[in-house]
């Protein structure tokens, strides 16, 4: 089990090995997934004040990068569960006027499962 506590939510024990979004979302909090997890739309953004990882997906990398959001916030659908983390999530369905999250994410993290640190991604171009 992995530790997740979301802040102004609670705690929670969830499953090892599941996609951070997903994750929030089984402990009843309305985070957005308008890109159906695929690092395009960065609705399922948080914040981490613990247990921040120090890699990234490449695709969340440069997502981030491209929106201004490295060092503010992560991508829930590029991240799994594993060790504790204290996030909050940034963009809800009730507080964006949404109809809903967005499509479901797939179980397994796309559109790649592989991590690299910010001096692996920093000269790569793709
Ligand atoms: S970037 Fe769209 S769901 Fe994560």
């Amino acid at each position: 089990m992995a530790n997740i506590s979301i802040e102004g939510v609670g705690t929670f024990d969830v499953k090892d090995g599941l996609r951070l979004a997903q994750a929030i979302e089984s402990c009843g909090v309305d985070i957005g997934h308008r890109c159906g997890g695929n690092a395009r739309c960065t609705t399922c953004r948080v914040q981490f004040s613990d247990g921040e990882p120090a890699t990234y997906t490449r695709a969340e990398y440069h997502k981030l990068k491209e929106r201004n959001l490295l060092g503010e916030a992560r991508l829930s659908c590029q991240i799994v569960t594993g060790p504790p983390m204290t996030v909050q999530p940034l963009m809800r369905v009730s507080e964006m006027g949404w109809s809903d999250p967005g499509p479901d994410l797939d179980s397994t993290v796309q559109p790649e499962a592989a991590w690299f640190n910010e001096v692996e991604l920093a000269d790569d171009a793709s």
